[in-house]
C-alpha cells in the first residue's frame, strides 16, 4: 500500500454532510479534485449544498442513517453514477435537544435515539459502504469526538457512542490491514457547530458546566474549515487519528492518566456536582415528579 492517498477523482460520500463539518469537508475535499456524495435528512439543503459544485462532480442524496436498507440503496445509486465508492466519512451525529440530562433525569426514547444515530448509524453506513471501500483500497473515516476519551458525564449517550465508534473504526482499521484499505478516527474537539451550541451559550446551565470543567484554552471552540483540512489531510496520509485541534493531541495520546485524574476531580468537586444535580432537576421527566414530591415511603398496594 503506498502511503500517499490522492483524493483527485476519488469518490467519496458524506453522511450529515450539510451540517457544520460535513459541508467544510465537503469544500476542502472538492477543492482537492474529489467527486462527492452529499447524503443528509433533507433533500433541499443537500440540493443547496450541491448547487456550490460542478453537477458532474456530485451527487445530493436524502439519507437517515439509521436505516441500513437505505444505506445500501444509497451506495448502489454511487456506484450506479459514479462507477465506485472510494471513501465514506460516517459523520452525522445528535445530542440532547436542546438541554444536556443525566441518566437519571433523562428520556429513555431521547437516549436510545441518540444511540442508533451515532453508534448503530455509523455503523449501518460503514457496512453498507465496506464491499467497495475493500474492492478500491479506499478509506473509512468515523466521526468520533475528544468525548471517547473525556468522561461524558451529562452527555452519556453520545459519548459512549462516540468511544464505541472510536472502537469500530480502531478494529476495522486491524481487520483491514494488508488488503490496502483502511479505516481512521476524527476525534473533533469543540467545533463551532449547530451541535456543539447548546454548550455555548444554548444552555446556562451546560454552558456553566464546561467553563467550569474545562480550561479556557481546551474550550476554545474552532471553525469547521480547520476540521476539514484535517480530515483532508488525514485521508491523504492514512492516519489512524485525526485530532482536531492539534491541542487535543497529548490529551488524547495520555489518556489513561487523564481518566484517572479528571474522574477523580469530578468525584471530589463540589461546584460540579451542584451544577449536575441542578440539570438533572431540569431534565427529569414528568412522570418521575409525583415520586419526587412523596414525602413519605412509597405507598404499597
Ligand atoms: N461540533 C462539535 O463540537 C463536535 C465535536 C466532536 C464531534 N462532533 C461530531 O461531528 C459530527 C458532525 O457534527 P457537526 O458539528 O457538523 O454538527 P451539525 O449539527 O452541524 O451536523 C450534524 C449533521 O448530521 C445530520 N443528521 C442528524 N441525524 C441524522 C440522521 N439520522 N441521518 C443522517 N444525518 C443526520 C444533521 O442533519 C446535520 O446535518 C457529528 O457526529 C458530531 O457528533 C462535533
Amino acid at each position: 500500500m503506498s502511503k500517499h492517498y490522492f483524493l483527485q477523482d476519488k469518490v467519496v460520500l458524506i453522511t450529515g454532510a450539510t451540517g457544520g463539518i460535513g459541508a467544510a469537508t465537503a469544500r476542502e475535499l472538492y477543492s482537492r479534485g474529489a467527486n462527492l456524495v452529499l447524503t443528509d435528512l433533507s433533500e433541499p439543503t443537500g440540493v443547496a449544498l450541491a448547487a456550490e459544485f460542478d453537477p458532474t462532480r456530485v451527487l445530493p442524496l436524502v439519507l437517515d442513517v439509521t436505516d441500513a436498507a437505505a444505506a445500501k440503496a444509497v451506495v448502489e445509486q454511487v456506484v450506479a453514477r459514479f462507477g465506485r465508492l472510494d471513501v465514506v466519512f460516517a459523520n452525522a451525529g445528535i445530542s440532547w435537544r436542546g438541554a444536556p440530562s443525566s441518566m437519571v433525569g433523562c428520556d429513555e426514547d431521547e437516549f436510545e435515539r441518540i444511540v442508533e444515530v451515532d453508534f448503530l448509524g455509523v455503523w449501518r453506513t460503514v457496512k453498507a459502504a465496506l464491499p467497495q471501500i475493500v474492492a478500491n483500497q479506499g478509506q473509512v473515516v468515523v466521526t468520533s469526538s475528544i468525548y471517547a476519551f473525556m468522561n461524558g458525564m451529562v452527555n452519556a449517550p453520545y459519548a459512549a457512542s462516540k468511544a464505541a465508534v472510536e472502537m469500530l473504526a480502531r478494529a476495522l482499521r486491524a481487520e483491514l490491514a494488508g488488503t490496502g484499505a483502511t479505516a481512521s478516527v476524527l476525534y473533533p474537539g469543540w467545533i463551532a457547530t449547530p451541535i456543539a451550541e447548546v454548550a455555548f451559550g444554548g444552555n446556562a446551565l451546560a454552558t456553566q458546566l464546561v467553563q467550569t470543567v474545562f480550561p479556557a484554552p481546551l474550550r476554545a471552540q474552532i471553525t469547521p474549515d480547520v476540521v476539514a483540512a484535517g480530515v483532508a489531510d488525514g485521508l491523504a496520509e492514512r492516519r489512524p487519528r485525526i485530532v482536531v485541534p492539534g491541542r487535543w493531541a497529548p490529551l488524547s495520546l495520555l489518556r489513561g492518566l487523564l481518566a484517572a485524574a479528571s474522574d477523580a476531580y469530578l468525584d471530589r468537586n463540589r461546584k460540579v456536582q451542584a451544577l449536575v444535580r441542578r440539570i438533572e432537576a431540569e431534565s427529569r421527566p414528568t412522570e418521575f415528579t409525583p415520586a419526587r414530591r412523596r414525602s413519605g415511603p412509597a405507598p404499597t398496594t
